[in-house]
């Protein structure tokens, strides 16, 4: 009986600590490749004021406009946090061209297009639902990644519909593979890559990307994330890309980032 009260408590202990160390746990046995960085490192812009050694406040520049979408509430797809939200914010302050692999609601579309300078232009893709509908999985493909193509595919109207700042964007449905990249070649100060999250497309998105940042401009990922199943291969495919160009996480945030020199 002892014995079995022992080892009662000894599983529930080991369980405790996995789920108080879960993010630890994963941590280790997903290796990371890549440097993370705070986010003074991504651009001047993000430097702050020193108060002292061990406090720093934000400078009148870090003020951007944002909206709040309440996740639980609201019931809005493929959303990032909101200090992701602030990042690209002034990130979007700096960029005059701006182009984004993913649209879904338009959150970041309308963030970026919010924050950016008065005459920045943003270009959006992504799939409508009959276009998501009609997409077919390759063998080996992530499951739940092209799941959830499918599922945040059903926009039509987005959040920067009908505002002030929608003349800045234009949308374009169609699938980022055939997306025809000749005439946007060195073109952008800003990319957000967070389209699909198969191989195949967040490899197909990343290497256009790369042709078509300016040189000096920036590209974003989201969803380099350790251990989560729907995202696995952005986080595979960021650590094999990291090995030939200089890719930088960055701190408390599920986002990846490259300068172009
Ligand atoms: C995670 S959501 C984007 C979320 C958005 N950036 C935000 O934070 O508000 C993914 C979007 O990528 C689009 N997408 C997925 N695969 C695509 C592809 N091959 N070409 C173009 N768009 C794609 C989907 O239609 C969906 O709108």
């Amino acid at each position: 009986m002892i014995k079995l009260i022992l080892f009662f408590s000894l599983f529930a202990n080991l369980c405790l600590f996995i789920l108080l160390n879960k993010k630890k746990i994963k941590n280790f046995f997903y290796k990371k490749n890549i440097t993370t960085v705070s986010i003074e490192f991504i651009h001047p812009i993000f430097k702050h004021k020193i108060i002292n050694s061990e406090t720093k406040f934000p400078l009148d520049l870090h003020v951007s406009k944002m909206i709040l979408v309440h996740d639980k509430d609201y019931n809005v797809k493929g959303l990032i946090t909101d200090y992701e939200t602030w990042i690209l914010s002034l990130m979007s302050k700096i960029s005059p061209n701006i182009f984004e692999f993913g649209t879904c609601s338009g959150k970041t579309t309308y963030i970026m297009a919010l924050n950016s300078p008065p005459q920045a232009k943003i270009k959006t893709i992504t799939l409508n639902e009959s276009q998501a509908s009609k997409l077919v999985m390759s063998k080996g493909e992530n499951k739940i990644a092209f799941k959830n193509i499918k599922n945040e595919s059903s926009y039509n109207q987005f959040m920067f519909s009908n505002t002030d700042c929608e003349n800045k964007i234009e949308i374009s449905y169609e699938n980022s593979i055939d997306l025809n990249i000749e005439n946007l070649k060195n073109k952008y100060d800003l990319i957000f890559i967070d389209g699909g999250h198969t191989y195949s497309i967040i490899k197909n998105d990343s290497e256009k990307a790369l042709q078509m940042v300016k040189k000096n401009g920036y590209i974003f990922w989201h969803d380099y994330i350790p251990g989560k199943t729907s995202t696995k291969d952005v986080y595979k495919y960021l650590n094999y890309l990291s090995k030939k160009i200089k890719i930088f996480h960055i701190k408390d945030t599920n986002m990846c980032f490259y300068k172009k020199d």
